[in-house]
């Protein structure tokens, strides 16, 4: 165990030695988080401060620390990640965990299920949780919410975030932030901004027009600074019109801080590459994470106290970092006596956790199988349940990167059926294998990247001797594909640690030469270039050991490493045909996992990994009752999905995951939720991928604001599923559209009120998601046919009926308009189209806007 200690000082305490304060303060104030004090009280430390004081509070002086002066009463300041949950305690000085043995916090679902909700309840139970635990572990800023769009599939970071709509992200991240911030620690609105690909996620330059982004990626901070008064934001490791974006003048100075007055603390992600100067003069105001030998060399250290002293950039521009790092400081209660303690672990959190999960899961799909629609399952009905797929027993919480969390436990979603059904009920599990060689499981990997996934070390050389090392990366399974047309020399390096003592028989499959080596001796060599080949060895391997595996590679093609390991892993084909046949239910828990969603890789592809497609249609074919759950933080294919006739969405759910599944799957809940982002049929519909502009160097983002749904419609693709889709164990009927004037005068202070009836013509209690999309017939220049500009939630009892309201003002209307650099509502027709998702428009209204 180890605690902070705790460098408290009260405000009265530090008003005493500082006359300013109190003159400022004066008798009427006393209230240690008024603006006035906090503002009188900062300008007095700064005053006291000498330079190499105020150098010292604007960069890191520990992985998550900034310093403190204890001369003055100056705490230090912790920092943790991260959106779903307070991540296990760093070491000060290094990447490795402290060996903290009370640092578990709630595992939260994450942010994805939270947009899925389009629910500003459950973005704010999701803060509360987060905020009261960070405090609990005596945090000053955790870092979240995560508020990047998932613009490309691939992208590996599209789990930390709110989906893909602007809007829908921007209204969910205001509740979220001042739940956070209640708690009195500061919210970290990330990465800002463009941050939409872990590809060379460093040096990438993105280029996005103007209009694009204002209108697409910058409104969520937008809403964050001026609604959520959120306290710091992060930036991002990318550059943006060729220099980085904690240092872009345009981002940070111009837009951030002068035209939305976010007067809050911008600190860079860990490790960025920037300069002293420009990061000083265009507005970044805390250094983090950089990789030096000494906290002294980070850009705004030793360097930056130099540029003052040589008259370079002047004082005043230090003196704007440390007000606002001393008013964040103020403003989350580190000068006051009576700052909130939070709550961590508890069973209301967890519970919390628990109806956030359960009200993320979407219900895509939902057909009637010989008369009934086959969800939600009668547990009275059950005797014989089938569980299959990699993510029925799999944990999620300890992967994926930096948002990682140590929780008390994990309910599997297996564990969580179990649960729901008890002990009279039989559950059978199987592993089923598809026919193509698989690679071996992560599970058997010992080696780690450093977000924690098992994974194998990549060498790709220059030359067929594998003596000149071009580049160095990572790879989550014992397979390569080459997506080049260029012949490849990879060598691949993992430790491999066996489960089963006994005889394992290794499957080298490759088209090109290649060879396998075990503790330095070949097992396995394949010399000569025919067409697809697989060889097989034999070798007993013991339990508990692990063993330096290498696999050599030369071609243009792939290669496989694959295995039998001993223990009757997987079962036959014609067993678990059987099983689904006579079980009473068949649940696939599929989808992705940290292998794939995770921090500083994208994915190659949308297709689920190990060969679940073929399973999955094996098991429709035998049973068409089958229930396919994907847990997944991204889009993937789902080739199969026409056949399937009962299909959930439920994202990584946090601790609860289970309970909460079993709770929508056995209809204790029914679901409520809806797609926050788009699912295409496949990655050749998706905008960056068909633009071609998916790469290494440069993003510019050529869709503009034709973006996610937008693109799709533009082009005419149907999508697999759209934005906004989500079925309910009800239904739902809407009527009576009413604009509360058919005339929108433009004007900055002006609403128009849209009112539609729903009512629920099912059986049970549910909730509907009515979505407002406008259409801007008569603009002057191009727009998308529909954007999202209001949603409602509604909870209606059987054959109840009520009215949902919904708002929209002048900016709603507007688009950013280049010639003036502003937001402009033009004159004209406005189509008003409700719908219960981007493609299903039930209800039509139009108004005109006039001057
Ligand atoms: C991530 C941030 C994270 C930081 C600190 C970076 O790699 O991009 O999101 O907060 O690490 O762990």
């Amino acid at each position: 165990m180890n605690f902070r200690p705790i460098a408290l000082v009260s405000l009265m305490a530090l008003a005493s030695c500082q006359p300013t304060v109190n003159q400022v303060t004066s008798t009427q104030d006393n209230n240690p988080r008024s603006a006035a004090v906090i503002e009188a009280s900062v300008e007095s430390l700064l005053t006291q401060m000498t330079l190499d004081e105020k150098i010292s509070m604007v960069h890191a002086s520990g992985k998550f620390h900034v310093n403190s002066i204890e001369r003055l009463g100056i705490p230090e300041m912790w920092l943790s990640d991260g959106p779903h949950g307070v991540r296990q305690q760093i070491e000060r000085h290094s990447w490795n965990y402290a060996g903290w043995d009370d640092d578990h916090s709630t595992y939260l679902p994450h942010l994805t299920s939270v947009a899925s909700s389009w629910d500003h309840s459950m973005a704010e139970l999701h803060g509360h949780v987060l905020g009261s635990e960070a405090r609990e572990r005596q945090k000053d800023i955790i870092l979240g919410p995560g508020v990047n769009l998932a613009r490309l599939t691939l992208y590996g970071r599209n789990f930390e975030y709110m989906g893909e709509d602007p809007f829908l992200a921007a209204r969910l991240v205001v509740p979220e932030i001042k739940a956070i911030q209640s708690h009195d620690v500061a919210a970290n609105a990330k990465h800002y901004a463009l941050n939409t690909q872990e590809l060379n996620r460093t040096g990438v330059n993105a280029t996005p027009d103007e209009r694009t982004l204002r209108e697409v990626y910058l409104p969520v901070f937008e809403a964050a600074v001026k609604e959520g008064n959120v306290y710091s934001i992060m930036g991002a490791y990318n550059e943006y019109n060729g220099t980085n974006a904690n240092q872009s003048k345009h981002l940070v100075k111009d837009i951030l801080k002068d035209e939305w007055g976010f007067d809050g603390v911008l600190l860079t992600d860990w490790n960025v590459d920037i300069n002293t100067y420009d990061a000083a003069m265009n507005g970044l105001d805390l250094e983090m994470g950089t990789k030096v030998d000494s906290y002294d060399d980070y850009f705004l250290a030793e360097p930056f106290k130099n540029a003052i002293l040589a008259g370079e950039i002047p004082v005043s521009v230090l003196d704007d970092k440390v007000r606002r790092v001393l008013r964040l400081q103020h403003r989350v209660g580190m000068y006051d006596p009576n700052r909130k303690t939070g709550q961590r672990n508890t069973k209301k959190h967890q519970q919390d956790a628990r109806t956030i999960a359960a009200n993320g899961v979407i219900l895509l799909k939902n057909k009637p199988v010989a008369g009934d629609p086959v969800l939600p399952l009668a547990k009275s009905s059950l005797k014989k349940v089938l569980v299959m797929g990699p993510n029925a027993d799999k944990k999620h919480g300890q992967g994926g990167g930096s948002s990682e969390v140590k929780s008390l436990y994990e309910v599997t979603p297996l564990e969580g059926i179990k649960n729901a059904l008890g002990k009279d009920v039989e559950i059978i599990t199987m592993r089923a294998r598809s026919a193509k060689l698989s690679p071996i499981a992560s599970d058997y990997i010992a080696s780690r990247h450093w977000t924690g996934t098992p994974a194998w070390n990549i060498g790709y050389f220059a030359d067929e001797a594998l003596s000149q090392l071009k580049e160095e990366s990572w790879i989550v399974d014992a397979q390569f594909n080459n997506d080049t047309a260029v012949r490849q020399h990879i060598r691949m390096k993992a430790k491999l640690a066996p489960l089963a003592t006994g005889d394992h028989i290794f499957k080298f499959g490759l088209k090109g030469t290649g060879k396998v080596t075990i503790d330095g001796n070949l097992i396995l060599n394949v010399a000569s270039e025919d067409d697809y080949q697989e060889v097989q060895h034999t070798q007993a391997l013991e339990a508990g050991t692990s063993y330096d595996v290498v696999i050599e590679y030369h071609g243009v093609d792939s290669v496989t490493l694959g295995w039998d390991a001993p223990g009757n892993l997987f079962n036959s084909e014609s067993d678990y045909i059987a099983a689904a046949k006579s079980a009473d239910a068949v649940i696939y828990v599929g989808g992705l996992s940290h292998g794939d969603d995770r921090e500083s890789i994208d994915r190659k592809d949308m297709v689920l990994p190990f060969g679940q497609d073929e399973i999955i249609n094996k098991l429709l074919d035998a049973n068409p009752k089958t229930i396919v759950l994907m847990v997944a933080g991204s889009a993937v294919e789902m080739p199969w999905h026409k056949k399937s006739n009962a299909l959930l969405w439920g994202w990584y759910g946090g601790m609860e995951a289970g309970n909460a599944f079993a709770d929508v799957i056995f209809g204790d809940v029914n679901p409520n939720a809806k797609l926050p982002i788009t699912l295409p049929e496949s990655l050749a519909h998706t905008a960056p991928i068909m633009l071609d502009d998916y790469s290494a160097e440069t993003s510019e983002y050529k869709e503009g604001v034709f973006y996610g749904y937008r693109w799709l419609e533009k082009n005419n693709i149907d999508p697999m599923f759209a934005f906004g889709h989500g079925l309910s164990y009800t239904e739902f009927k809407y009527s009576n559209i009413s604009l509360s004037s058919d005339e929108f005068i433009l004007d900055r202070d002006n609403h128009l009120a849209v009112e539609v009836t729903v009512r629920n013509t099912g059986k049970r209690a549910g909730a509907e998601i009515v979505q407002l999309y406008l259409n801007d017939a008569d603009a002057s220049v191009e727009r998308p046919n529909k954007e999202l500009r209001g949603f409602g939630k509604v909870h209606l009892q059987p054959g109840e009926s009520k009215r949902v309201k919904m708002l929209l003002d002048q900016r709603a209307l507007s688009f950013w308009d280049t010639a003036s650099n502003n937001w402009k509502a033009e004159t004209g027709r406005f189509d008003v189209l409700i719908g219960s998702s981007s493609d299903k428009i039930l209800l039509k209204a139009t108004f005109d806007a006039v001057n």
